[in-house]
């Protein structure tokens, strides 16, 4: 087994703590997209999206958000590809964002 287990960055520049998060779950998203968008991140708004099929399967890939706000995210795909059956059956999904700056 290949060892990458000192793959590890030690970040110092800022704290996560209960206190320094926005209330709004949107506020903190764009404070930290707002940083994203600064960084060399090469595609800040690529993020990951989660669904399951009808046998509860999970399955993910990548996609782009496009717009977001109070509301919500939104994003584009293509309804024949798999995760677009997938979201027939349930219109539920799970994104994650790695906005991970130097
Ligand atoms: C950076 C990046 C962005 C992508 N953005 C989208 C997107 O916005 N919409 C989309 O349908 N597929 C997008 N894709 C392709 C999907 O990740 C995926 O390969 C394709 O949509 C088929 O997925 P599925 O078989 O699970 O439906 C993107 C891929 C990459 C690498």
């Amino acid at each position: 087994m290949k060892d990458i287990s000192n793959l590890r960055k030690e970040y110092t520049q800022s704290q996560l703590t209960i206190d320094s998060l926005e209330k709004s779950p949107i506020r903190q998203f764009q404070k930290w997209f707002d940083q994203a968008l600064k960084s060399a991140i090469l595609e800040p708004n690529a993020m990951v999206l989660s669904t399951v099929d009808n046998n509860n399967i999970p399955s993910q890939r990548t996609v782009l958000l496009k717009y977001y706000d109070h509301l919500g995210f939104v994003f584009f795909f293509e309804l024949y590809f798999k995760k677009g059956t997938t979201f027939r059956y349930k219109h539920q999904c799970i994104t994650t964002f790695s906005l991970v700056c130097s």
